[in-house]
């Protein structure tokens, strides 16, 4: 139970890596704040039941926000219900939140092209951003709490973390993923400059680049079964990953 008090803040928090993620983290004692995009909200409850089949509505473990992670006042209300609600150290954010939609670079619509950096990119700073802030207010209590011996002096701060699920597709080219290949490798570069300018500040950030794992936004860019195929005959294994094994890394 090595998340006991803790807080995990997962965007994306109702999808296929973020709802593995979430399980694994709680299963370690973390309470979990799940971000959804509102457009999403008719689901929230049919996946929690089958995501975490021991909770009940009055357990605290679990909390859901309404948050579409591309708008700025969506993020603060979210963050900002998250910090009153306060039910253990914010100290761990998972951003797993994104979109994929498969075009050929020539026919890739400025729209779409558009909304891959806005959720895959934007979207991830906005929420690193207002998780970064949260951590650092209750960083500044527990300091002046020790300060004014409310807190005897030996009482241990707990660091950060943040981790951003960025993709295979940072790293090298797919076929018809340009906007999602582009959004992943930017993601990659911001990973690096929160790493830079917050690592001091107790705040670690890392990424991680799956490759092709079977849930809803996989299925959208493998689900055709000609494209599955022959991208799996180049996969070593043979296999797509399962979340699970996201979750683990996380
Ligand atoms: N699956 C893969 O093969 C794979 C491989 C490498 C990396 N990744 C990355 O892993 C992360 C998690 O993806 P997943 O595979 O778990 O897919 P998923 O099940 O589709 O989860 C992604 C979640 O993000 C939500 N989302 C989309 N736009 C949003 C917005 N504006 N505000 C808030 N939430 C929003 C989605 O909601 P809706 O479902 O309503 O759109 C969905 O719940 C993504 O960043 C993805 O790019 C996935």
């Amino acid at each position: 139970m090595a998340f006991v008090n803790k807080l995990a803040i997962i965007a994306g928090g109702v999808g296929g890596i973020g709802s593995a993620t979430g399980r694994l983290l709680r299963s370690q004692g973390a309470k979990l704040a799940l971000l959804y995009a509102p457009f999403e909200a008719q689901r929230v409850s049919s996946v929690l039941k089958q995501t975490y089949t021991d909770f009940d509505n009055d357990d605290d473990s679990i909390k859901t926000y309404a948050c579409d992670i591309t708008q700025p006042e969506s993020v603060k209300e979210a963050f900002g219900k998250i910090g009153e609600d306060r039910v253990a150290v914010p100290n761990m954010l998972i951003n797993s939140a994104g979109y994929v939609n498969l075009m050929s670079m020539s026919t890739l619509t400025p729209q779409d092209s558009l909304l891959h950096y806005q959720i895959n990119v934007h979207g991830t700073l906005l929420c690193a951003q207002a998780f970064h802030a949260l951590y650092l207010e209750h960083r500044t209590l527990m300091l002046n709490a020790i300060t004014s011996s409310q807190l005897p002096s030996s009482t241990k701060i707990s660091g950060a973390r943040i981790v951003n699920i960025a993709s295979q597709a940072g790293h090298v080219a797919l076929k018809d993923h340009g906007a999602y290949c582009a959004s992943k490798a930017a993601l990659l570069a911001l990973t690096r400059q929160m790493a830079s300018e917050w690592g001091s500040e107790g705040v670690v950030a890392n990424s991680i680049s799956p490759g092709p794992v079977w849930t809803e936004l996989g299925k959208k860019a493998w689900g055709d079964v000609k494209v599955r195929e022959e991208y799996q005959a180049a996969v070593p294994t043979g296999n797509f990953a399962e979340p699970e094994e996201v979750a683990e890394i996380a």
